[in-house]
């Protein structure tokens, strides 16, 4: 587990929650009763990221994309952060927030960006290139976050990269596609590390041409994580909090959506008199949903706070080590 050890990651935790443990919970019993009545015996804050399922949206206290979340967790009074998302993004809370309990219902749930950039083997590229200032996109483990100088999501990347000094070469991580839309966005060249994100890949860029020709009105929204081939065809790019913004500010009543699908349930929330059409995958498999994500369940949400597990644990020196990057973030995003 990435709290385990410096270079561990997710694959060699032991699955934390089972099916047995599941079952173990009395069909009759109202979870969504038993969530808030732990929450209110425990003072935890539930946090949960858009790519949920919707019934943990429904529950969660506070629902946000990956900066929002950290600067949430960051700041919380709470005594136990229940975090309904993904490793590095709890790992992000532990950091910033030592002094609470931070769960996370499956432990398993990891990300393919932060498991393409594996600490030891990022170590070796960033020791090749000392001149390098090292941005690391948020989707990393604590071990990557360690060897960075600054982090980034994809709400603020572009307004942090406009802050360091022009003449300053960047390597860029794990994010290959959000690097190139950075690159294209401020003219800058980066040095990329060549991960990708398994869900935002997978869009159809031919599909979506004739999806947009059957819907000529509807406008498409995009993730940076995308491909470039399906970004050039976006109306708007931006985070998962900016494209929720987008659909609730413009005027327009139907929209394709080229994220992970769970975010479309905010948005009918947020506008029920609008359309939402998920972007098409290149075999038309559910392709666009983060298995990683959907590892967490409610069932597990409350399990992890009736046993108080699985629980985020860092040593301290990482946590101290990949603090300092999260908290220039932090500093130059206000
Ligand atoms: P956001 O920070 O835009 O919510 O993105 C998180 C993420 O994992 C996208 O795949
Ligand atoms: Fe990681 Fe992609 Fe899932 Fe986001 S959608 S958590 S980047 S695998």
């Amino acid at each position: 587990m990435t709290g385990a050890t410096e270079e561990s990651t997710f694959e060699g935790a032991p699955p934390q929650v089972t099916e047995g443990m599941t079952l173990s919970i009395p069909p009759t019993l109202d979870l969504f009763e038993e969530i808030d009545r732990l929450k209110a015996k425990l003072n935890a804050v539930i946090l949960a990221h858009y790519y949920q399922e919707p019934d943990i949206q429904d529950i969660a206290d506070f629902i946000g994309d990956s900066l929002a979340l950290a600067q949430r967790a960051a700041t919380t009074d709470a005594s136990m952060i229940v975090f309904c998302g993904v490793h590095f993004m709890a790992e992000t809370a532990k950091i910033l927030n030592p002094g609470k309990q931070v769960l996370l219902p499956d432990l398993r749930a990891g990300c393919s960006l932060s498991d393409s950039c594996p600490p030891e083997d990022f170590g070796r590229f960033v020791q090749a290139h000392p001149d390098h200032l090292v941005m690391s996109y948020i989707n990393c483990s604590a071990g990557v976050k360690a060897l960075s100088d600054v982090i980034c999501t994809s709400g603020n990347a572009e307004r942090l990269l406009r802050q360091i000094p022009q003449e300053k070469p960047v390597l860029f991580a794990p994010d290959q596609h959000l690097g190139h839309y950075l690159m294209r966005k401020t003219g800058r060249e980066l040095l990329l590390w060549p991960g990708t994100c398994m869900v935002h890949v997978l869009f159809s860029e031919h599909r979506l041409i004739d999806l947009k020709l059957q819907h000529p009105d509807a406008l498409i929204l995009a993730h940076p994580e995308c491909q470039e081939n399906l970004l050039r065809h976006a109306d708007h790019v931006g985070s998962t909090t900016s494209l929720l913004d987008f659909i609730k500010t413009h005027p327009a009543k139907k929209f394709i959506i080229a994220t992970e699908s769970g975010i479309i349930h905010q948005m009918e929330k947020a506008c029920p008199d609008k359309l939402f059409l998920p972007a098409p995958t290149d075999n038309g498999c559910a392709c666009n949903v983060c298995p990683h994500m959907k590892l967490n369940t409610l069932e597990k949400v409350y399990l992890c706070m009736r046993d108080r597990r699985p629980e985020i644990v860092l040593p301290e020196a990482l946590r101290l080590r990949a603090l300092v990057p999260l908290e220039r973030m932090l500093a130059m995003s206000t």
